[in-house]
């Protein structure tokens, strides 16, 4: 499975890469306007932090056909076409556009999705990755138990469109989606920090420490 960071904070793609196995970033318009930087600053510099095997994932601003596609080639040769993955929300237009940039090679990942409907028919038009918010989602219903049906609902057809699951304010939801198998996920710094600290871990390894120190007085192995 892919496990994204979903940010462009780049002190914390440094710092979360060096700590964990992340496999790529992804970015939307607001995510990119909050490094207060331009594209063209932007993507060298996140391009410069990143291994080649991670995996950048950028989205269209344009919203017409014309414009998500010179977006979509411009976006898909960035790093020189290796491991980029193209964003493209499932507007009407969308749809078309997640078609065509797939009939070009382009690797399309399909956003904005608030329904597992949506997300069908991204699949079906040849979407790579399909991204559903599931926090959005859960303001109308059961956001986590829709995507994890729609995890099955493409197995079931043998689609071959993988979910992304988006838009995660908590480590319950990450967990279920986990749970459910979603292939890949995508989640902010904050929430993969809660994800792999607890307070439990930081007083058993002090209390190792103090036991250790206290019979030995010495805070490692010594051999
Ligand atoms: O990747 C999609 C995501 O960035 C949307 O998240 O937190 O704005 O609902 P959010």
């Amino acid at each position: 499975m892919e496990f994204f960071l979903d940010t462009s904070d780049l002190r914390e793609i440094a710092e979360l890469s060096e700590l964990l196995p992340i496999d790529g970033v992804t970015t939307n318009p607001t995510i990119l306007t909050k490094s207060g930087m331009l594209p063209e600053e932007f993507f060298p510099r996140l391009i410069d932090v990143l291994t080649p095997d991670q995996k950048i994932i950028a989205q269209v601003v344009a919203t017409d056909f014309d414009g998500i596609m010179s977006e979509a080639r411009t976006l898909s040769r960035l790093r020189g076409g290796e491991n980029i993955v193209v964003k493209i929300p499932v507007s009407h237009v969308g749809y078309k556009a997640i078609r065509a940039a797939g009939a070009e090679g382009i690797t399309v990942l399909a956003t904005g999705i608030y329904s597992p409907d949506q997300a069908f028919w991204a699949a079906k038009a040849g979407a790579d990755y399909l991204a559903p918010y599931v926090n959005r989602m859960c303001n109308y219903g059961d956001g986590v138990g829709q995507v994890a049906e729609l995890i099955q609902t493409l197995r079931q057809y043998d689609m071959p469109a993988k979910v992304c699951a988006a838009s995660f304010k908590n480590v319950d939801q990450v967990h279920r989606l986990l749970a459910a198998g979603t292939p890949a996920i995508t989640v902010g710094p904050d929430v993969v920090r809660s994800m792999i600290g607890h307070p439990g871990t930081a007083i058993a390894v002090d209390e190792f420490s103090s036991n250790w120190k206290a019979a030995y007085g010495c805070g490692d192995l010594g051999l």
